[in-house]
């Protein structure tokens, strides 16, 4: 019967044996697979597997600077990439959601195969592709690998698609992969993520994005999430967010009349995201985010709640 420690002690064994002493690259996304995949190439082959980890500037507040931390104390080998200009200034003045998705796919691969130029005489390229992602040409896993299939067929191959691939988790469901990291004692901070799409923020700031636009989402964002773990309402959410809508509404500040951002909160329950419920979050829940939001962060003086069901409505709002 399978299990993740077998699985563990198998795969370690059997990538030792056909990389040997090669070195290996792998674009780290902060997700479970990646991280699953990358720890699991690390006790394999310890140092000679270079990680890259890239901000491209639409990522959680905090998200780049704790999850490196984390890598780090994981004893991976890896490197924070800031490309956050880079990601932001291809993005100027866009707002059409699949041209952002291929802007922002298109500066990954840049920024990633300058990297992987950086790392001597590499010769493999590993993803934390998993079954599903096999059997769906696009993932909603997110993080490099998804990026990368997706823009598989735009220009020419860069370098490191040149690269022989190896992909460890290629046979496994997402919960085994959850029990994989588990057993080699990958944190739960990590196992227990919510879902995050690779294009991050940019598709949840209807229309163009600014950096003053991130910034406020971000902000608005960090006091969802986090009174969702405060309120221990997290782990019963499958996915949550916050959308910035291009919408600029009246409010009223002291004797003031304010005509500010509106924002919209989504919580939905789902298994693998292709149909999901919102979710029935608690009333004095959704009372003191909104208070909390409105009172802490400047531009925005409305928040509503997303009530809507996929399908019809998708999760994200682009
Ligand atoms: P929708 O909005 O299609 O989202 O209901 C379903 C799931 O997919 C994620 N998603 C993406 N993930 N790149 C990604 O890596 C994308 O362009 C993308 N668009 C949506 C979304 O967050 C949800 O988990």
């Amino acid at each position: 019967t399978w299990t993740p420690d077998t699985f563990v002690d198998v795969t370690v064994a059997e990538l030792k044996q056909r990389i040997g002493t090669d070195k290996v690259i792998l674009g780290l996304s902060g997700g479970v697979d990646s991280t699953v995949a990358a720890v699991l190439l690390h006790k394999a082959i310890g140092k000679n597997l270079y990680c890259i980890f890239v901000n491209n500037g639409l990522l959680r507040k905090n998200e780049f600077e704790e999850v490196l931390e984390q890598y780090h104390d994981m004893g991976l080998n890896v490197k924070g990439v800031d490309a956050s200009e880079r990601f932001l200034s291809a993005l100027n003045g866009e707002s059409d959601p699949e041209k952002k998705r291929k802007i922002i796919g298109r500066v990954f691969i840049e920024v990633f195969d300058d990297e992987a130029h950086l790392v001597d005489d590499v010769k493999w390229l590993a993803q934390g592709t998993i079954y599903p992602d096999v059997i769906e040409s696009v993932s909603v896993t997110g993080g490099p690998s998804a990026t990368i299939k997706s823009h598989h067929n735009v220009g020419g191959l860069p370098d490191f698609m040149k690269l022989k691939v190896v992909e460890p988790l290629k046979m496994l469901f997402k919960d085994e992969v959850r029990r994989v990291g588990k057993s080699m004692a990958i944190g739960d901070e990590r196992l227990g993520r919510h879902p995050f799409p690779g294009p991050g923020l940019a598709i949840r700031i209807l229309g163009d994005i600014t950096r003053e636009k991130v910034a406020i989402l971000q902000e608005v964002d960090y006091i969802f999430i986090k009174g969702l773990r405060d309120w221990g309402l997290y782990d019963e959410v499958w996915q949550a967010g916050a959308m910035l809508l291009p919408v600029d509404s009246v409010g009223v500040m002291g004797d003031e009349r304010t005509y500010e951002k509106c924002v919209a909160l989504r919580a939905v329950e789902s298994t693998d995201g292709m149909t999901a419920d919102w979710v029935n979050l608690p009333y004095e829940f959704l009372q003191k985010v909104s208070n909390d939001i409105i009172n802490k962060v400047p531009g925005v003086n409305r928040v509503v709640y997303d009530i809507s069901s996929k399908p019809p409505a998708t999760i994200e709002w682009e």
